[in-house]
């Protein structure tokens, strides 16, 4: 009868199973099937109530989120779950893996509910721009409440099974075989004679606006502060709003009106293709299902400054022994009050408990020397950004690490293929580049050299996954993909500045295209003194025919390496973690520029906004042609996950695309003329916006 729905019998019970690999979408076939299968067993005489279930690893995971392009068809999901309303029969949900979105509705369309242990159940549907659409706006407040549903409804984060239970939102945890304990709960219920439980029941509204004033503030201002510029999330508020005092039959009308202006918004659009982008990321050809990741058990840490305490407590965050080595018993007592202050901080904060944090720092242990390194699968050397020292621990780590081990460096623009060549084994050298702080952002660059063999590509994207991160592949190139796609953004920053530009004024217009913070906010923020070091180390490359950065070194000269030091773009007041725009900066500036014959003008809002997106844009479009990047859309991957680039925006790339291609070459071309060859146009660019073509393929 259905494909994709099965049925059987057990004893008087139904059961329907949702079999619709890999994650049980609930397209049309699925919604066809489940109107099917359930009014079958309303109809079998022999079925005294019937049990709901998924097949595979999950529970419907949701709608399916290809067809949101395509007309609707019917059986629509709340036509499906108002039907549920109507069936005499208990329908129990049986649910294990993400009942998310849709399937988290049609799990409350259901009358009763068990779940797995491991169960997660969530409303993501902000994360796509949209609201749950399948009546989980009114269903939810009446069955969890509306402080609880708002939590899920309006920051999208799915919950585990004990706070479901918590929640109301599940009925039991049933341990051991989950179809016999649905099956078992179905008999309880027939047993005991327990009704039905409608979750569109109280059919009037639940109350009013105002009785709510406070919760509804709280959702407000949670969603500005955590999704700064998404509609998604006040739409969804505002869907749960209007369904407080109308009736239920009233609230879906309303609903039906709200869902498409969200589905068919830019917003919408971007999110979604940032949900296909993301996994398309985790994709290399050459390295499929065939390759097995090397298995990571233990793991051990070169260096525990910054980005080394912070890869360590990735390994301790996922449970996985580590060994922190350092060359001094100073650094590595630094080293470890600095993640244990970290792991403090988040007992604080409620997020771990102390038990937890102890757990997490009894996985570290530490070395003075390599043979630390000896058992470990994989090593992440994060020590100073200077080639020859990262040769020499390369080629120490070599004589000590057992054989098969993945070393990984977490350099963040040097030439790896010569690391990897001062090691006997090039084939099992990546680059693993993390973000800053490591343990927090979800992005990690997996670098392939020359000779990176397949596993050990696999086992560096496996290990993003272990960490909880977002994997992405790069080539070797300075900068891979995204600092190197990031860095003409600053350097354009850095020059508008010089021209006239104040870094208040470019920071807002960032800010105001929805990043998080401004950019020259952030260089203070990470440290001037970071790249002032850097570009001081490739003074020898330089080419003089190209314009430098020379307010930046003035700023650096001067001592004003950013918030460390109380000034740098900004200043900040004593102990002041907020940048005050500082007139010294203005006058240094206008130094600079007689010096360079810069003559200083007003910029435009307009001018800020596309010579530093576009420089980016442009540089992101060679590093593609180049084959540093495998797709334009693993840019924009790094930029959300690495840079806190907003979602809703897609990405530099698909931002491009959307302003239209020739567009974009024409302005790079207008910047070329006025600024040099620092904007010579990429090739691929010029090719695409001549063809018709785009970057994403949107
Ligand atoms: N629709 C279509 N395809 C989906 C999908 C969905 N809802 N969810 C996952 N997929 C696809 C993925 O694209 C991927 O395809 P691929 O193998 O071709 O790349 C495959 O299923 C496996 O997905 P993941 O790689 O993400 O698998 P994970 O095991 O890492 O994660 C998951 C599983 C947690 C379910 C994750 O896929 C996820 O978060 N999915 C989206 C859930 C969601 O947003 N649901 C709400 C949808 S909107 C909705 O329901 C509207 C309703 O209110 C009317």
């Amino acid at each position: 009868m259905s494909e994709v729905v099965g049925y059987e019998v057990r004893g008087r019970i139904a059961v329907v199973t949702v079999d619709n690999p890999p994650v049980n979408a609930l397209g049309l076939p699925v919604r066809e099937g489940l109107m099917a299968q359930i009014d079958r067993a309303a109809a079998d005489d022999a079925v005294a109530a019937i049990v709901l279930i998924g097949a595979g690893r999950t529970f419907p995971a949701g709608a399916d989120i290809r067809e949101f392009d395509q007309p609707v068809v019917e059986p629509h999901l709340l036509s499906i779950v108002d039907h549920f309303d109507t069936v005499e029969k208990p329908i129990v949900a049986a649910v294990h893996g993400t009942a998310l979105g849709g399937g988290l509705e049609l799990v409350l369309g259901c009358h009763f509910r068990v779940a797995a242990p491991g169960a997660r159940v969530g409303t993501p549907e902000v994360k796509l721009g949209i609201f749950p659409g399948a009546a989980g706006t009114q269903r939810l407040p009446r069955v969890a409440g509306l402080d609880h549903a708002l939590e899920l409804i309006v920051l999208g984060e799915p919950i585990g099974a004990a706070k479901a239970l918590d929640y109301g939102i599940i009925d039991e945890i049933a341990e051991g075989d989950l179809l016999e304990a649905g099956i078992a709960f179905a008999e309880k219920i027939l047993s005991e004679g327990t009704p039905r439980r409608i979750s569109s029941e109280p059919r009037e509204g639940i109350g009013s606006p105002d009785q709510f004033a406070d919760i509804l503030q709280k959702y407000r201002d949670l969603a500005g502060r955590r999704m700064r510029g998404q509609e998604s999330p006040l739409e969804a508020l505002g869907s749960v709003i209007d369904g407080l005092e109308m009736p239920y039959d009233q609230a879906v009308i309303a609903d039906r009106a709200r869902f498409p202006r969200c589905k068919d918004s830019d917003q919408s659009k971007a999110l979604r293709y940032a949900f296909f982008a993301e996994r398309e990321a985790s994709k290399i050809p050459g390295v499929g299902k065939d390759i097995s990741p090397k298995p990571v058990e233990t793991g051990a840490v070169i260096g525990a400054g910054t980005m080394g305490g912070g890869i360590i407590m990735c390994f301790a965050d996922s449970g996985i022994p580590v060994t922190a080595i350092e060359t001094s018993q100073d650094a590595l007592d630094r080293g470890l009050a600095m993640i244990t202050k970290n792991y403090q901080g988040m007992v604080d904060r409620g997020r771990i408990d102390e038990a937890e944090m102890a757990r997490r720092l009894g996985l570290i242990s530490t070395s003075l020397d390599y043979s630390g390194a000896a058992d470990a699968d994989l090593v992440i050397e994060a020590a100073f950004e200077d080639l020859e020292l990262k040769k020499t621990i390369f080629a120490d780590l070599d004589a000590v690490a057992k054989s098969g081990a993945i070393l990984a460096t977490n350099t963040s623009y040097m030439d790896i293929n010569q690391i990897a060549a001062a090691t006997g084994r090039p084939s099992d050298v990546i680059g693993l580049h993390f973000f800053v702080p490591a343990n927090v952002m979800k992005m990690l660059e997996v670098v392939r050299t020359d000779s990176s063999s397949p596993q050990a590509l696999a086992t560096g994207m496996r290990l993003a996954r272990t960490f909880g991160k977002v994997g992405g592949l790069a080539g070797v190139s300075h900068g891979f993909v995204a600092n190197r796609s990031r860095a003409p953004l600053v350097r354009e920053a850095n020059f508008l500045v010089e021209e006239g530009a104040s870094p208040a004024q470019i920071d807002q217009v960032l800010r105001e295209f929805g990043m998080p913070m401004g950019v020259l906010a952030v260089s203070d923020l990470s440290g001037l003194d970071v790249s002032w070091r850097m570009r001081k180390s490739l003074a020898h490359l330089r080419d003089p025919d190209e314009r430098y950065f020379h307010l930046a070194d003035r700023l650096c000269e001067m001592g004003r390496f950013g918030r460390k030091t109380g000034s740098g773009w900004y200043s900040y007041g004593e102990g002041g973690s907020l940048p005050v725009p500082d007139p010294e900066v203005e006058e240094i500036a206008a130094q600079v520029a007689a010096e360079q014959g810069i003559e200083r003008r007003q910029i435009d809002d307009d001018e800020i906004r596309d010579r530093c997106l576009y420089a980016a844009v442009n540089e992101g479009a060679k590093i593609v042609e180049e084959g540093v990047a495998l797709r334009a859309s693993d840019i924009d991957i790094m930029w959300q996950y690495g840079f806190g680039f907003p979602k809703w925006r897609g990405g530099i790339m698909y931002h491009a695309d959307r302003v239209g291609l020739p567009t974009v070459l024409a302005r790079v071309e207008e910047f070329h003329a006025a600024h040099g060859k620092l904007w010579q146009p990429s090739a691929l660019l010029r090719d695409l916006a001549g063809s018709g073509g785009s970057f994403t393929g949107t």
